[in-house]
This record gives C-alpha cells, structure tokens and sequence, in this order.
C-alpha cells in the first residue's frame, strides 16, 4: 500500500526504537517523512531510513520541549518536504525512581517531554494544517501507563495520562475542521527504554538478571510475546489513513490484549 505517496508526515523521536518503526512504515507508504529527535546523530538516522526505503527522509535534531525550536523544526521540514498532513508526536523519556527518591528534576523531565512536548507540537502542526488547509491528523504516543499506574513511576504515569486530556481536548476543539486527534498505547515493545526499564525496574523489584524481569512480563501478555515498533507503526499509519477519517479523540492500546480497557 501507499497510502502517504506525496504527503509530509512529521515523527518526533523518529530516530529509533518505536518512533523509527512509525516513520518507516509512512517512507514505505509513499510519504516524505521528517524525523524529529533529540540525539546530534538524528541525520544520519534519517539517512540510513531513506537508504533502506527510497523515500525522502531529513533529519532534525530536536528538543520537543523548546516552543522556538518546534516551531523551527516543522518550518525547516516544510520548506524541505512540502506542507505536513500527519505529525506524531512520538518523543518520550521514562525514569523509575521509589518515591522517596524522585527528584523535582525527575517530575518535570517527564511531564515536560511527554505531555508538554506533545502539547508544543500538536500546536505547531495546527498552526501549519489551518495555514495549507489541510484535514490534518495528529497521532500521540501514550502508555499502558495512560490507562493503570505502575509502581516507581507516578511522574511517568501522570505524564502520560495527561497524554490522553491533550489529545481528547483537542479533537473536541478541532473536530469541525475535519483534524483528527488520537492517542495510542504501546505496551511492552523491546526498545532501548524497554532495555533501561528491564534493567532499573529489574534491580528494584528483585533479583531480576538482564532480561528477565521483561521475560516474565511478557508471560502475562495474552499473545505471549512483547510487541515490535513495525506493528506501532501500523497502527499509526491506520490512523493517518483515510480509513480513520471518523475516528477522533480515541486512545487505542497496542499491547498484545496486556491492557483491555
Ligand atoms: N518501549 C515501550 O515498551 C513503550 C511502551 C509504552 C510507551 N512507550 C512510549 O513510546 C515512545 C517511544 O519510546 P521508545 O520505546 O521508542 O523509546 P526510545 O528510548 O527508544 O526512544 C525515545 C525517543 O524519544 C526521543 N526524545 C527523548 N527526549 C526528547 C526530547 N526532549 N526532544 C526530542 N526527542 C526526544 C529520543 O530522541 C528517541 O527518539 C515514548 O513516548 C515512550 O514513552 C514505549
């Protein structure tokens, strides 16, 4: 399928891990496709995935929680790629801290990159969709962490529920433009923060050797195995589709049946 032949899809943390599995799938379905991230090696990230799929893929070191550098970064990719019609706003960090030891520092990381980063962005990405005319989509990566709380990670927990207000205030506010807004939740996909929460979460809660905490995790997923960023990435590109035209301020959980509500 492509689906995207000809339109500029926007991915923040695109670089890896799951936001790579998204913007692949978009290079693979025709769009031209900006990566967003916070890593200096961003550009070359972008160019290995315009090697492995022929698409136009640029890449834009980017920290999503600087308002000027946003509103920089989605200008820099139009001027490059054409007006933007899909942006997910895929940045995130995750710290696992007791709660005697999670730092203010901590709590306003994650607030700060998770939910106001993906504020600052759907922003930016309004701004430009009203200026083209276009019936734009907006796709926010949650967390099963959006639907239960974990233990250690309250600041995480509450930054991605916040997740979920943003995206549903939004698609009420914008409904009558024909944007859509929604919020997906990944479960357990092994990426490198799934490397450091096996790790700390592990350390924390026994005596868990690398990958074990995970392996025991995943035996609790109905499907019996963790996810993969290209199946993120399918459901996103379902949700950029026009197949999705009607659905909008809806959070769908991509977990293997982990979470059911
Ligand atoms: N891996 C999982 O199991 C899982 C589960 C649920 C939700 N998530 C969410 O999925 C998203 C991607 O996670 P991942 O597992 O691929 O993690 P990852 O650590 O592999 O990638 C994180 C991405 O976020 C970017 N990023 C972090 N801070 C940034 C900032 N200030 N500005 C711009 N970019 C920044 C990084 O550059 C990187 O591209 C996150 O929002 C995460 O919370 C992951």
């Amino acid at each position: 399928m492509r689906r995207f032949a000809g339109q500029t899809v926007f991915v923040t943390g695109g670089n890896k891990g799951i936001g790579r599995g998204i913007a692949k799938r978009f290079a693979e379905e025709g769009a031209k496709v900006a990566i967003a991230a916070i890593e200096k090696d961003t550009p070359a990230a972008a160019e290995a995935l315009a090697n492995e799929t022929g698409a136009d893929v640029i890449g834009i070191v980017l920290d999503v929680t600087d308002a000027a550098a946003v509103r920089d970064a989605y200008g820099a990719a139009e001027a490059k790629l054409g007006a933007i019609s899909v942006s997910v706003q895929n940045a995130g960090v995750i710290t696992i801290a007791k709660v005697e030891d999670l730092t203010e520092r901590e709590w306003d990381l994650n607030l700060d990159v998770n939910t106001k980063g993906v504020f600052l962005c759907c922003q930016e990405a309004i701004r430009r969709f009203r200026a083209s005319g276009s019936k734009g989509r907006l796709i926010n990566t949650a967390s099963g962490q959006a639907r239960q709380g974990f233990i250690y990670t309250p600041h995480y927990a509450a930054s991605k529920f916040g997740v979920v207000g943003v995206t549903q205030s939004l698609a009420k506010e914008l409904a009558r433009e024909g944007i859509t807004v929604n919020a997906i939740c990944p479960g357990i996909i092994h990426t490198e923060m799934w490397d450091y929460n096996d790790r700390v979460w592990g350390q924390m809660l026994g005596e868990y050797g690398p990958g074990e905490l995970m392996a025991e995790w995943v035996e609790g997923i109905p499907m019996g195995r963790a996810g993969t960023p290209a199946e993120v990435g399918a459901l996103v590109a379902f949700l950029a589709s026009e197949d999705a035209a009607y659905i909008t301020g809806q959070t769908i959980n991509v977990d293997g049946g982990l979470i059911m509500s």
